[in-house]
């Protein structure tokens, strides 16, 4: 093995023996290498007549670049667009990152957590927890109501068992005995990786307060009973809550709880501000120990370095600037409002009754998302259906659910929309 690769090896262990063992060998062997970038930032720093290290052009002290591309983009900085970032990401976007992570999650205050690292948004850094953590078989813990997604990045990709439990106890929250008894029904094994997103997709639910306490309770008694565990907090619809749940992350709540749970939370741009396209993700982990944080963000970013190299540039100074931006907060505020109007609208829709022989809707509070489970029509069928006599897309999970973003449909077009639903059930429970 590698030597540094064996020294930041060496520091987790010292730091934290469990974060070791809940490391894949991929993961044990990851390093980063001190190639050409480490090269290249000495010699910023020390080559004052010629700087001949980087691979990129330059002129007139600055990156070169065709006129035609910077004319679209005439309030950007050439520095500020096309140089690489470094493979962590723009400095200040992670600062800045992290302290907007303090401000929307007051609880993390004192606790010990790393930067964040850039991501080509949550799907990489999905991508690079499963290399980091996930070796053929290992244990991937999770509701039954999942983005789908999780089974490439887990299941296809790194040959993950997963095992899930039902999301929703039959009072309708989420169901934190069901995670402790799979997670307890595998103590064998030694770890899991549990993967929790709130507010969830495709339910659109997140739990309150008594149930986020229930979680975390569960989760630090399966670690007391011996089995690491490796806690991935998927936020990629942060800030989204609408009602009574709890209104920040879970990871807050999960850091540093236990030494044998590594919380690591996964979240961005991506769906918070509405840039979807800009791949703009974040990796932060939470350990005691600040030499542990410091291996585990080396290992990330020799994954980095190994796949994508470094993200975009562009978007991350995007998102920089308008987190920098006096309009910022309140720009965000107008967004959050609509989509919360449109949550309220259709649960007022859903509540006048006229849908009973059709659905039961499963509680949500937050997110871009909700789900009906339909009674006695196939879901996939009703899908078909819709899209072809009423040109009305919607998600069909499974045998009897279906998925509705709100997200995508104007609050004054909901009622059509449901109704137009409902007329599809009817033609085929009728017919
Ligand atoms: C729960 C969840 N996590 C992660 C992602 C991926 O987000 P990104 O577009 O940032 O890769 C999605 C996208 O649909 C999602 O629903």
């Amino acid at each position: 093995m590698n030597e540094i690769a064996q020294d930041l090896n060496r520091e987790i262990i010292q730091g934290n023996s469990h974060v070791y063992e809940l490391l894949s060998e991929l993961g044990k062997k990851l390093y980063f290498p001190k190639g050409i970038l480490t090269q290249s930032t000495e010699a910023k720093q020390k080559a004052h007549r010629f700087n001949a290290t980087i691979g990129i052009a330059t002129e007139q002290d600055r990156p070169m670049f065709l006129p035609l591309i910077q004319e679209t983009l005439a309030s950007y900085d050439p520095k500020d667009l096309y140089p690489y970032a470094p493979p962590a990401g723009k400095p200040e976007l992670r600062q800045l990152w992290r302290e907007k992570m303090i401000i929307d999650n007051p609880s993390l205050k004192g606790k010990s957590f790393s930067n964040p690292i850039v991501t080509n948004a949550l799907t990489h850094g999905l991508s690079i927890v499963a290399d980091l953590f996930m070796d053929e078989n290992d244990l991937l813990i999770s509701p039954d109501k999942l983005w789908g997604n999780y089974n490439f990045i887990f299941g296809v990709r790194r040959g993950a068992k997963t095992i899930t439990f039902p999301f929703y106890t039959e009072k309708g929250t989420f169901n934190t005995t069901g995670m402790k008894e799979a997670l307890l029904s595998k103590k064998d094994h030694g770890k899991a990786i549990v993967l929790l997103n709130f507010p969830n997709n495709p339910t659109g639910y997140t739990p309150n307060e008594q149930d986020a306490n229930e979680i975390a309770d569960a989760l630090r008694e399966v670690a007391q009973q011996g089995m690491n565990l490796a806690v991935i907090i998927d936020d990629a619809y942060f800030g989204l809550f609408y009602e009574n749940s709890i209104k920040e992350s879970l990871f807050a709540r999960i850091a540093n709880i236990h030494p044998r749970i590594l919380a690591i939370k996964v979240d961005g741009a991506t769906k918070e501000d509405y840039v979807w396209g800009f791949r703009v993700g974040f990796i932060t982990y939470a350990c005691e120990h600040p030499a542990v944080l410091n291996a585990l963000e080396k290992k990330t970013l020799g994954i980095i370095r190994g796949t994508i190299s470094s993200a975009s540039h562009p978007s991350q100074t995007f998102v920089l600037n308008a987190l920098q931006s006096p309009d910022f907060q309140t720009q965000k505020q107008e967004k959050f409002e609509v989509l919360r109007k449109r949550a309220c609208k259709v649960k007022q829709i859903l509540d006048q009754g006229k849908y009973l022989d059709a659905w039961d809707y499963y509680p949500f509070n937050s997110g871009y998302f909700m789900c009906l489970k339909l009674k006695g029509v196939q879901a996939e069928v009703l899908r078909n259906h819709l899209l072809d006599q009423y040109g009305v897309g919607i998600i069909s999970l499974g045998e009897s659910d279906v998925r509705v973003a709100f997200s995508c449909v104007e609050e004054q077009e909901l009622e059509e929309l449901f109704d137009l639903i409902y007329q599809g059930f009817k033609d085929l429970s009728d017919g």
